[in-house]
């Protein structure tokens, strides 16, 4: 494949988007994007540092003052906040609690939005998030749109939680998942929607790699 192209892939909480995205980014060479680690990387520092969530103008002020910075690693990705590596805090169950009521925010979207497509501005991308095929990325050339049931997606991070040794509740997280759901597909500004043009693919009895397949033949077709 000669032309470098964008790649975008939307979808709700644990739906696969970043797993996979890893995956075709690494098998394309190219860039891989995680937009929700730079909305959660902003949350993280609001509520460090004390800043009203609810306060569009003093987040916006933040975020100005704030460089967020995403290094690719042997596993993925590293989350810098202002040189610090916060790759594993902003995973932390109060960043997930909050970071749906900083995304709703007009300026603080697009503010991201605007660092996101500086980022993605020499194609060879693959950018995960939630309005990336809609907003972010509207021409990218492929554009995939991941669901899964929110039984099989809560216990994917339920599992997770036990590989990882934490305390884990299957009942907390479907409530959990369900509402940023809610949230990110409600809000007013670029809420959490499938582009017209994205296939979609319904993750929920399929493996990574299966999804992975299914996305690089879509991407062949597409750049045939
Ligand atoms: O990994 P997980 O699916 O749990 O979430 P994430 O991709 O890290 O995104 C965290 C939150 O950031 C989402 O629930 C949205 O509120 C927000 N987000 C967004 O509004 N727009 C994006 N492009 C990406 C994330
Ligand atoms: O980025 P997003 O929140 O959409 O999901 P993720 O962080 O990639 O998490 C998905 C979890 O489900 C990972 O532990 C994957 O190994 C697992 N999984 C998947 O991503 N896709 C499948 N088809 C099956 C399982």
């Amino acid at each position: 494949m000669e032309k470098k192209i964008s790649v975008a892939i939307d979808g709700p909480a644990a739906a696969g988007k970043s797993t996979v995205a890893k995956i075709v980014a690494g098998t394309l060479n190219y860039i891989y994007v995680d937009t929700g680690a730079m909305y959660r990387a902003l949350t993280y520092k609001s509520l460090s540092e004390g800043v009203d969530i609810g306060n569009e103008i003093a987040l916006v002020h933040l975020l100005n003052d704030t460089v967020i910075e995403l290094k690719p690693n042997d596993y993925g990705q590293l989350v810098f906040l202002d040189n610090q590596n916060v790759t594993e805090e902003i995973r932390n169950n109060e960043v997930t609690a909050s970071v749906s009521e900083v995304s709703k925010h007009k300026s603080i979207r697009e503010e991201m939005v605007r660092r996101q497509q500086l980022l993605a501005k020499h194609g060879g991308i693959v950018m995960d998030g939630r309005d990336i095929g809609t907003h972010v990325l509207p021409a990218a050339e492929v554009k995939v749109f991941l669901i899964a049931s929110v039984e099989e997606r809560a216990l994917r991070r339920h599992q997770e939680n036990i590989q990882k040794g934490f305390s884990s509740n299957l009942g907390k997280l479907k409530e959990e998942i369900s509402l940023r759901d809610k949230l990110d597909s409600e809000r007013e500004v670029a809420p959490l929607r499938k582009a017209h043009d994205a296939i979609e693919i319904d993750t929920t009895s399929l493996s990574v790699q299966q999804v992975a397949e299914k996305i690089m033949s879509w991407i062949e077709e597409r750049t045939r």
